[in-house]
């Protein structure tokens, strides 16, 4: 029988529903994502959770405020939680709800476990309370605000069940000793350290005065407390009380932000040690991601959208910049400069330059196949030890959760391929017999170093690492691959190269961060939905606003409802792609009376260059409005073909003057 893979279970926090997902709740899941793709490539049997926590006095009063029952409500958020995660390429393995019945019972059946070993007993509570962090504040008085998010706290006198939590003291001081890289980093260890030797206050683990939780069987009205609850997702996410089945507890590490480290180092160990079951081998708290210095809000108003950046960039440029520009463990600022900056320096003009430079050579010598290198020379020998030596590094720095490190070694290995490229000059050789060997010596170097980059960053670039993958005609998946068999040398020449995809098309830094924000102000501030469809024919992706309520199939509109349609003769002067929006055209167009900028969604059936001259039919008086950020002032009028809806442009098969009004 096959020896059964090491595993490895990662979480990430599971997320409030009273909100979508902003980059700092990106930052956790993108590093799990990370994690989940390094440990397969090293031969892991892995699993990655995440999910959403659904109950609490938030989501009663959000739902009150929509008007919904709480279930409907948080049905709706978790799954615009997952969907988003799809859509960003952020999938996990597992999904928990803490309304799902098989976490219910996890989260009743770990409280039995604590009661019966005598951890869990009943009294009184009186003290103020924050909702918003849903946590109670030791040593406030009435007014006092929450020490940790300034907002106001809530007085409350329950009658509560108790978790002995004073007796886990000592326990947890000696886990602390025994495992030393249980909480990562160093200095929250510290922290939490401390925080335990000033002595520890036993906890309240259920709510009389909260109704949307979780019944404690028996006990109603008693519900659990939201972090009882919460932590024992990574629980129920592999196998609630049949664990031992799944194999997959305890988890090899909880990725957290450094605001809920308490939660995860001491309750959560408390309760796992009271009802004698396997601790966590690891805490990892990363810092924050901060706008002006502030942590990032909703109610503050400063909170930056992932999906923009992604449309724009990429995501594989904010899984990058995430973690290039921090430190992990530490806090980091987050800005559309830097990240913009970075995305053109090492994306678009390193990885992307040397893919295509690498691409184009190999096409243009070697008809797009892999060569057979001839003699090499010292300063190939120098390339490959370079790349070589990363392999190992960067292993290591993946492995202690290095991952600006990491990128930073991979990097530098890029750089000195594009030294080397610069130094060879391949492009100068001519044909003679040793110089086409000399030739197929340099290229063949350079793809093997390409080769041997992709991989190890593959865990951080996944969308742009299988592109260049693919070109390198390498037939294994990606994800599939095992670093510890990546070795120098490994390229066989005469491989057909793939297609060649491009990666990282170089920006405008104004005009791309320009286009990030009106994104992420679409998506913040939705236009109201259409009540029906537009009056003409939109092409697919919508080419510009739809317009007032339309009349039913078959219904009349009066001529003067037509003449308010004002659609002239068009002349296109220019088209072209736009980065980050694969439907849209940016066309630039004559209609007489001046020159207009409109999007049409047409990328994916007309190539830019066939359209210009082309004369179209332009609605002209359609209000201006922004599509994936860029500014489009009017529509083009096409007709939609086929059940995909193609779209095919309406023209003219006599010479019309352009500007001239349809009627
Ligand atoms: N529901 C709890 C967690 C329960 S886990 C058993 C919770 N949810 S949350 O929606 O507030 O998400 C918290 C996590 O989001 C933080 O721990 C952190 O991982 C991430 N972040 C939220 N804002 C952040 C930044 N501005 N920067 C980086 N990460 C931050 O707490």
């Amino acid at each position: 029988m096959a020896e059964r893979k090491e595993k490895f279970y990662i979480t990430t926090p599971i997320y409030y529903t009273n909100g979508l997902p902003h980059i700092g709740h990106t930052y956790t899941t993108v590093v799990a994502d990370v994690l989940r793709r390094y440990k397969k490539m090293r031969g892991y049997d892995v699993v990655m959770t995440t999910g959403t926590d659904e109950h609490g006095v938030n989501v009663e009063r959000a739902a009150k405020k929509a008007d919904i029952p709480e279930s409907e409500f948080v049905a709706r958020m978790a799954d615009a939680w997952r969907a988003l995660w799809d859509e960003l390429g952020l999938t996990a393995d597992e999904f928990v709800r803490t309304t799902d019945l098989n976490h219910v019972r996890t989260v009743q059946w770990l409280f039995k476990l604590c009661k019966e070993n005598g951890y869990v007993y009943k009294g009184h509570y009186t003290g103020q309370y924050c909702i918003y962090d849903n946590a109670y504040v030791n040593d406030a008085k009435t007014g006092d605000p929450c020490p940790d998010c300034g907002r106001p706290t809530e007085t409350v006198t329950e009658e509560n069940y108790f978790f002995k939590l004073s007796a886990f003291q000592k326990p947890l001081l000696d886990f602390y000793r025994k495992f030393p890289d249980f909480i990562q980093p160093e200095t929250r260890k510290n922290e939490i350290v401390s925080f335990v030797e000033g002595g520890l206050k036993d906890l309240s683990i259920t709510r009389t005065s909260i109704r949307w939780g979780i019944p404690v069987p028996g006990e109603e009205p008693h519900v659990f407390y939201v972090w009882f609850d919460a932590l024992t997702a990574y629980l129920s996410a592999v196998g609630g009380p049949d664990y031992e089945k799944r194999g997959m507890w305890p988890a090899d590490v909880h990725l957290v932000g450094k605001d809920i480290i308490r939660f995860h180092t001491v309750y959560w160990p408390a309760f796992l040690m009271a009802a004698m079951l396997p601790l966590p081998k690891q805490v990892w708290a990363h810092g924050w991601f901060l706008m002006d210095a502030a942590k990032m809000s909703k109610s503050k108003g400063n909170v930056v959208l992932p999906r923009p950046i992604a449309n724009m960039l990429g995501m594989d440029a904010l899984r990058y910049f995430m973690l290039r520009e921090v430190v992990f463990g530490q806090d980091g600022n987050f800005s559309y400069d830097a990240l913009v900056t970075r995305y053109n320096s090492d994306l678009a003009n390193g990885l992307g330059n040397l893919a295509s430079r690498t691409a184009a050579m190999l096409e243009k010598n070697f008809a797009g196949k892999v060569p057979k290198p001839g003699a090499f020379l010292p300063q190939d020998d120098a390339l490959a030890k370079e790349a070589k030596n990363a392999i190992g590094e960067v292993l290591e720095r993946y492995d202690k959760f290095e991952f600006a490190r990491a990128l930073e070694a991979i990097w530098s290995v890029i750089a000195a391929a594009d030294k080397y490229l610069t130094t060879e000059q391949p492009w100068a050789l001519g044909d003679s017999p040793e110089q086409e060997s000399r030739k197929a010596t340099i290229l063949w170097t350079t793809a093997e170093l390409l080769r041997i980059v992709t991989a190890l960053a593959y865990p951080v670039l996944p969308e742009s690492a299988a592109k260049v993958w693919n070109l390198l005609g390498q037939n294994m998946a990606i994800g599939a691959t095992q670093l510890d068999g990546l070795r120098w040398g490994q390229l066989a020449p005469s491989v057909t190269l793939g297609k060649f995809q491009a990666l990282f098309p170089r920006v405008e830094k104004t005009e791309a961060i320009e286009r990030i924000e009106a994104m992420a102000n679409e998506e913040l501030n939705p236009a109201p939905a259409p009540a029906a469809k537009p009056a003409v024919s939109a092409p697919a992706g919508g080419t510009a606003a739809a317009a007032a309520p339309a009349p039913g199939p078959g219904e009349k509109i009066a001529i003067e409802d037509f003449a308010k349609v004002e659609m002239r003769v068009g002349q296109v002067k220019t088209a072209e792609r736009i980065v980050g929006a694969d439907k849209l055209l940016k066309l630039t167009v004559d209609i007489g009376s001046e020159i207009r900028q409109i999007c049409a969604g047409i990328a994916q059936y007309y190539e830019p260059e066939s359209l210009i001259g082309r004369k179209v039919v332009v609605v002209v008086n359609l209000a201006p409005r922004k599509l994936r950020g860029v500014e489009s002032n009017g529509m083009i009028v096409a007709a939609s073909v086929g059940p995909e809806g193609r779209p095919v442009l309406a023209g003219f098969h006599e010479d019309v003057e352009i500007g001239s009004r349809l009627k």
